[in-house]
C-alpha cells in the first residue's frame, strides 16, 4: 500500500477527530462563552457555600468544545452596597449572566439597572425579591424554593415525632413548651417557615405553648449564644427547638452541649437545609429531622438557565412559574431516609 503523504495524514487525523468528537460545527464554529458573575450576599453561609460549590461543577459538566463557561464570585458580606458595586465589577469585567443573591432582598434596583444598561440578563436565587422588582424588566429570573412548603414539612415532622412520642412531653401538661431560632429579620423564609411550622402544629391537633424567639440570622454561632440565655431563662423547661435553618439549630445543640445536659433533659431538635453538618446530626441523632432545601436542584436549575440565557437555546426545557421563577421542592429528611440524602 502506497505510503501516504503528510497531508493525507493530516486529513485523516482530523476526519477521525470529528468523528471522535462528534462535532457536527464546522471546524470554524465561534466559541460560546459564558461568563457568569456570582454576587453572593455572604459567602461564610453555609447553605450557599455549598449550593455555589455545586453551581460551579455543574456548570462546568455542561462545558463542551463549544462551549466555555467562567465564574467570578463576589462576597458583599452582608452590604447591599457593597454588593452594588460588585456588579458593576462583575459587569466591567464583562460578564454575560449574572447570578445575584441579594444581600437586601427588598432593594434590588440599583443592580437591576446596572444589568439592564448592559443588557446582561439577572437570575435572582436563593433571596426573592418581591413580585413588583422581578417586574422591573424582562430579563430577571428567580430559582429558589417555596418557603410556605419548608414551614409545614417542619411542622409535620415535628408533629410526626411528638405523637410517636409521648417522652417529647416531658412535664406531661399536655403542652409542648418550644423556643424558635429565626433567621435573618426580612427574608422571606425567616418569616414564613416559623409562621407555617407553628400552624401545621396547630393543625395536628399539639398543644403548644411558646417559651420565646430569637434572631440568629441563620448563623451558627450565633444561635449557640442565644439558646444558651434561653437555656438560662427556662432551665429544663425547653421540650422543642425549631430553628429556620440547620446551622442554628446545630448552635442549639452546641448550646446543651456545653453545658453538659444529658439526654434525658434534652429537647428535640429540628432543622432546615440538609446541609453537610445538618444531614450528619440527623444521622447520629442529634437532629430529629431537617428539610432538605435542594441546593443541587436549585444549582442546576441557575447553571442551565445562565447557559440558555446567554445561548438562546435550552429555555423551553425548563418549567417556570409565575412566568420567570423556577422552584425546586423540599423534602423530609428523618432518620429513616437518611441514607438517600447522605452521599
Ligand atoms: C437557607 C439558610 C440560608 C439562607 C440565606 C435559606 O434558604 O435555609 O440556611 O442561610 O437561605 O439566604
Ligand atoms: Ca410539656
Amino acid at each position: 500500500m502506497k505510503k501516504k503523504t503528510v497531508l493525507e495524514l493530516g486529513i485523516l487525523t482530523f476526519a477521525c477527530m470529528q468523528v471522535l468528537c462528534g462535532c457536527e460545527k464546522q471546524q470554524d464554529s465561534p466559541l460560546m462563552t459564558v461568563q457568569v458573575g456570582v454576587a453572593c450576599y455572604n459567602q461564610s453561609d453555609t447553605f450557599l457555600s455549598e449550593l455555589l460549590a455545586s453551581f460551579k461543577e455543574q456548570l462546568s459538566g455542561m462545558e463542551t468544545q463549544e462551549l466555555s463557561a467562567t465564574v467570578m464570585q463576589k462576597d458583599a458580606a452582608g452590604s447591599q452596597r457593597t454588593q452594588d458595586d460588585q456588579v458593576r465589577e462583575l459587569l466591567d469585567a464583562g460578564c454575560n449572566v449574572l447570578c445575584v443573591n441579594l444581600a437586601d432582598r427588598t432593594n434590588p434596583s440599583e443592580i437591576i439597572e446596572l444589568a439592564r444598561e448592559r443588557e446582561v440578563p439577572i437570575i435572582f436565587f436563593n433571596r426573592e425579591p418581591v413580585a413588583e422588582d422581578l417586574m422591573q424588566w424582562s430579563d430577571l429570573y428567580y430559582v429558589g424554593a417555596d418557603a410556605q412548603q419548608s414551614g409545614v414539612m417542619q411542622g409535620e415532622l415535628a408533629a410526626d415525632a411528638i405523637l410517636a412520642n409521648s417522652q417529647i412531653d416531658r412535664n406531661h401538661d399536655g403542652k409542648i413548651q418550644y423556643v424558635v431560632l429565626e433567621g435573618e429579620t426580612g427574608h422571606q423564609d425567616a418569616i414564613i417557615r416559623t409562621e407555617k411550622a407553628v400552624d401545621t402544629l396547630k393543625d395536628k391537633g399539639i398543644g403548644l405553648e411558646k417559651l420565646s424567639y430569637a434572631i440568629a440570622n441563620w448563623n451558627r454561632a450565633q444561635a449557640q449564644n442565644r439558646m444558651t440565655q434561653m437555656i438560662g431563662q427556662y432551665r429544663n423547661d425547653i421540650e422543642l427547638v425549631l430553628a429556620n435553618n440547620d446551622d442554628m439549630a446545630l448552635g442549639a445543640v452546641d448550646a446543651y452541649e456545653k453545658l453538659n445536659y444529658t439526654e434525658s433533659t434534652l429537647p428535640v431538635f429540628f432543622g432546615i437545609d440538609g446541609t453537610r453538618e445538618g444531614l450528619r446530626a440527623v444521622a447520629d441523632g442529634r437532629l430529629a429531622g431537617t428539610v432538605y432545601n435542594d441546593k443541587e436542584g436549585q444549582a442546576g436549575a441557575m447553571a442551565r438557565l445562565a447557559v440558555a440565557l446567554v445561548c438562546g437555546e435550552g429555555m423551553q426545557e425548563l418549567s417556570f412559574e409565575k412566568e420567570r421563577c423556577i422552584y425546586l421542592p423540599y423534602a423530609k429528611v428523618t432518620a429513616d431516609n437518611i441514607e438517600e440524602y447522605q452521599h
